[in-house]
């Protein structure tokens, strides 16, 4: 199973983008899972340490859902809006709230596949920077990062939405390193299934 999760609190471009990977996957054969901060309480890590005594996280909230699907998943899309050049505050709480799961098991990550999909308002506006810290979540958890390589999606997926959803819509290059991308995480989940 792949879970996609949406860093964004709309229902725009990059939780349309991300439904559309999950689609594509679909296609191919994989199960998938859509997680979305939308709506959620996800609070932030709180570094109170409960989690390495007790193996799980003090906060009782929404982040306990994605815990149970993060578990189950072979595969880890990571999609977020670019907020001032990097991750949207709400993914990185949530990258931050995983540190619970590796105090119960330090290797929960270990194996797993991981990409990254951002989405920025401008043409140039660190959507490279933000899959970057993405990857760098997957680097130091034990994930296996995936781009879609040179040639059109070289750190992963990334789109220019004009600030609207009309405007991801159009964006070709981004769905042009959106399938490369895609394709490359297929084959390395090696097309067992789920
Ligand atoms: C707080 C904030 C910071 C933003 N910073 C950037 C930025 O640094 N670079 C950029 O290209 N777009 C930036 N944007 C624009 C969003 O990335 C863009 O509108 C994106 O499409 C939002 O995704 P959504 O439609 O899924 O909500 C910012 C938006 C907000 C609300």
């Amino acid at each position: 199973m792949i879970v996609g999760v949406c860093g964004s609190p709309r229902k725009k471009a990059t939780e349309f983008v991300l439904t559309r990977a999950l689609e594509m996957l679909e296609e191919m054969g994989f199960k998938t899972k859509f997680f979305t901060v939308r709506g959620k309480e996800i609070g932030f890590c709180q570094h109170c340490d409960y989690c390495l005594r007790h193996k799980i996280c003090r906060l009782k909230d929404d982040m306990h859902e994605l815990y149970g699907l993060l578990k189950d998943a072979r595969g880890i899309i990571l999609a977020t809006p670019v907020y001032n050049g990097g991750v949207s505050a709400q993914l990185k709480a949530v990258m931050d709230r995983c540190r619970a799961l590796v105090a119960a098991d330090y290797n929960f990550f270990r194996g797993k596949i991981g990409m990254a999909i951002s989405v920025g308002g401008d043409r140039i506006g660190g959507q490279e920077l933000a899959i970057q810290q993405i990857h760098t979540f997957f680097i130091l958890n034990g994930i296996l990062p995936v781009s879609g390589g040179s040639f059109g999606a070289n750190l992963g997926a990334t789109f220019w939405s004009r600030d609207t959803l009309e405007g991801v819509k159009e964006d070709e290059e981004g769905f042009r390193s959106l399938r490369k991308t895609i394709r490359r995480f297929a084959e390395v989940l090696g097309n067992l299934g789920d």
